[in-house]
Parts: structure tokens; sequence; C-alpha cells
């Protein structure tokens, strides 16, 4: 049922708001200003009264000083899902101080990695059944490391061959293309990175606090950011002669650069690249020019002036720019041809709403050119072939 909508797609894209709040249910416990509860136990309905501020996830409590213990992470993932991972690393690393490595799993399995019994390999899948991805955490298995999942699919092959993890609980995911359970899964990562910072005691409890306030406000942000709906459309008219698409972002943005050329690829069959921007001066700048599109995640965080300078050297090359921006900036729009902006947040949550238009903007830029969004050519939504 596509709940109105004219696609799968855009239904999930819509659905995040309450998807994130389904992630969160029972796991993220914010205290409003009343003094209440905003989440709650779904085992009894009610906010649990014992719990303020926290984050509990019973995979941590249950194998705490399995994970407290390991000297290295590895996160195997393909796809939409290791970008997920890449942004998995930065919140491990700086939440909880352990080191963290993002690894494509088809490279992984075949590359006769190192892989210690004092390793936690994180698992990413929406369908739970990606061959290369189950084939991974089989060969880190043998070699005695502890498997965690973070999957959509119930009782799918990779939950099954996990030693715990956590449901990401957005709900079938349909379309072809990844949208609800990218969201999803950077939900789980966040939650997973605060609640073990929190148990190890590397991470302030002040900021502890305002990172369980922001993402507890997260998907009301979405809702926002969902407004921009029609601009979005209106603009994707514009770009859909492009044959060729840049994407750029700096830090936390910059895997959301890779999914958001991701998903113009996929379904609109525009070449799009994602670049850290800082690279883009050692090569990719060389494409720019007045027929290539640059979009640029510029929300307000570490990086934002850099990345100013990066867009006016694409702007004199004669590229045109599109931004994605946080509220309020006035900065932007002085060199950009256009500007969409997102709500302010911490910056290691900056993800889940900069993310949000570039779906729409390949969704709308897809359906301007009049292809199947739903069922993209030559694509499967489960990779069960290696
Ligand atoms: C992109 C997309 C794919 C999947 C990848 C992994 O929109 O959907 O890149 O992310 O095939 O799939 P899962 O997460 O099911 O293992």
């Amino acid at each position: 049922d596509k709940g109105g909508f004219p696609h799968y797609m855009l239904k999930e894209i819509f659905d995040q708001p309450n998807c994130l709040r389904d992630c969160m249910r029972g796991r993220l416990f914010a205290e409003d200003d009343m003094g209440g509860n905003d989440a709650y136990d779904p085992s009894t309905g009610y906010a649990d009264p014992n719990v303020h501020n926290d984050v509990v996830l019973s995979a941590v409590r249950n194998n705490r000083d399995r994970l407290l213990s390991a000297s290295r992470f590895i996160i195997v993932a393909c796809g939409t899902s290791w970008h997920a991972g890449l942004i998995g690393k930065q919140l491990i690393e700086h939440y909880c101080k352990i080191p963290v490595e993002v690894d494509y799993a088809s490279e992984f399995r075949y590359r006769d990695p190192v892989i210690y019994p004092t390793d936690v390999v994180i698992a990413i899948s929406q369908s739970g059944e990606t061959a290369d991805t189950l084939a991974a955490i089989k060969l880190a298995k043998e070699k005695g490391a502890c498997i965690f999942g973070i999957v959509n699919a119930v009782g799918s092959s990779i939950a099954r061959e996990t030693d715990t993890g956590i449901y990401i609980h957005v709900g079938p995911e349909i379309g072809v293309a990844s949208t609800k359970a990218f969201t999803g899964q950077l939900t789980c990562l966040i939650l997973l990175a605060l609640a073990l910072g929190h148990t190890k005691g590397t991470i302030d409890e002040k900021e502890y606090v305002d990172m369980i306030h922001e993402l507890n406000a997260i998907p009301a942000k979405i809702e926002e950011v969902l407004k921009h709906n029609e601009d979005i459309r209106l603009l994707a008219r514009t770009y859909t002669y492009a044959t060729n698409f840049l994407y750029l972002g700096r830090g936390w943005n910059y895997p959301v650069a890779l999914e958001g050329a991701l998903k113009l690829k996929e379904i609109s069959y525009i070449h799009a690249e994602g670049y850290p921007a800082a690279e883009m001066k050692h090569g990719p700048i060389a494409l720019v020019d007045n027929m290539m599109p640059c979009l640029f995640v510029a929300t307000h965080h570490k990086g934002y002036e850099k990345i100013i300078s990066n867009m006016q050297e694409v702007k004199a090359r004669g590229g045109r720019i599109i931004a994605v921006v946080s509220a309020n900036d006035d900065e932007v729009s002085k060199i950009a041809d256009a500007v969409i902006e997102v709500p302010d947040t911490l910056a290691p949550l900056a993800p889940l709403l900069s993310v949000i238009p570039l779906q729409m903007l390949a969704y709308h830029i897809a359906v301007e050119k009049g292809l199947n969004v739903d069922m993209p050519r030559n694509l499967a939504k489960s990779v069960t072939v290696e």
C-alpha cells in the first residue's frame, strides 16, 4: 500500500519521521521540559519513570564486557549501508574512543583480512540477505570475532548469524532505492555509540544529555525538511538535462554526499560522483564546467568555511551550485544557484537531516525523466548473488 503516494520511494521518504520514532522507542529516553519522558517502553505502553535522559540497548547491556574489551570495531556492509557505516565509524571513534575500520563486505571477504578474536564486527544490512555481507560475517565468526548486527529484516540470514545486535525497526522497505533504512541505520549507530560511550565513560555527561534531546527532536525536524518537497520538485526540473553531477561534503556530511550521488545514479541514471569536498582539487575539479551541477552539503558545522571556498572554486569555473544549508544561512545563498535549508542540529546528527533533500532531489529528477523509481533497471532489492 503506497498510502496515497505515487511511489513507494516517496512514501518511504515521508515515513521517515515515524520510522525513526519507532526505531528509538524503548531505547531513547529523553526527559522533556515538563520532566516527563517523551519516549516510552513499548512493553508497558508507559514511559519508564525510572529512566531519565538515557539510551538503553539490551545488546549493549548484555554484552557490555565483550563490547568494551574490543580492541577494534570493523564495519562491513554494501551500498547505502556502507555509507551509514562511514558515519558509524565517526560516531564510535568520537564517543567510544575505539578504532573503527569500514570495509565493503565484498572486499573484506576476499582479501584475507586480519581478524582478531578481540574484534567486534558490525554488519549493517537492510535486507539481512546480502550475500557478501553474510559471507563476511561468517568469515569473521570463524576467526573468533564477535558479530554485531544492525539489520532491518527480522529473522533474516544475517540477523541469525550474528551474536547480538539491534534491529532497525523501520518496517519493510519496498522501494529499491534505500531511504528510511539509511536514516534508521544512522539512528541505530548513534544509539549504539551513545550507549557504549556512556557505559565506557568516554562521553561527557552534558554532551550525552544534549545528544539525547537533539536526537529526540530529529523526527520533528525531518518533518520540517519534508515541507520543501514542492520546492525540490520544481528545482529538479532544472536539472533533468544533466548527464553528470558532483556531490561534495566534508566531515559528517561526506558520507551524505556519497549517498546523495548513489541515489541519483540508481534511479535517475545520471552519472554522479560523491567526494569529500577537499579532494576536489586533487582531480575532479578538472571536470567542472557549466554543464556539471555540483551539490554541496554545507550545513553550519566544522569545515563550513572551507566548504565555502570549495564552492567559490566551482563557481569560478562556471559550475552550477545547489547547496543544502542550515537554517538562516546567509553566506551560501550569495554563491549558490539554489539552496535548500534544513533545521540546525548537533554536528553528528546533521546527516539525518541533510540526506533528506538529496533523497527528494533524486526522486523528483527521476520522476521528471519518466523513470520507474521503485524498480530501477538492473537493480534488485536484495543482492543475494555474489
Ligand atoms: C541503494 C541500495 C543498495 C543497498 C545494498 C545493501 O539504495 O539499496 O546499495 O544498500 O545493496 O543492501 P542491504 O542493506 O540489504 O544489505
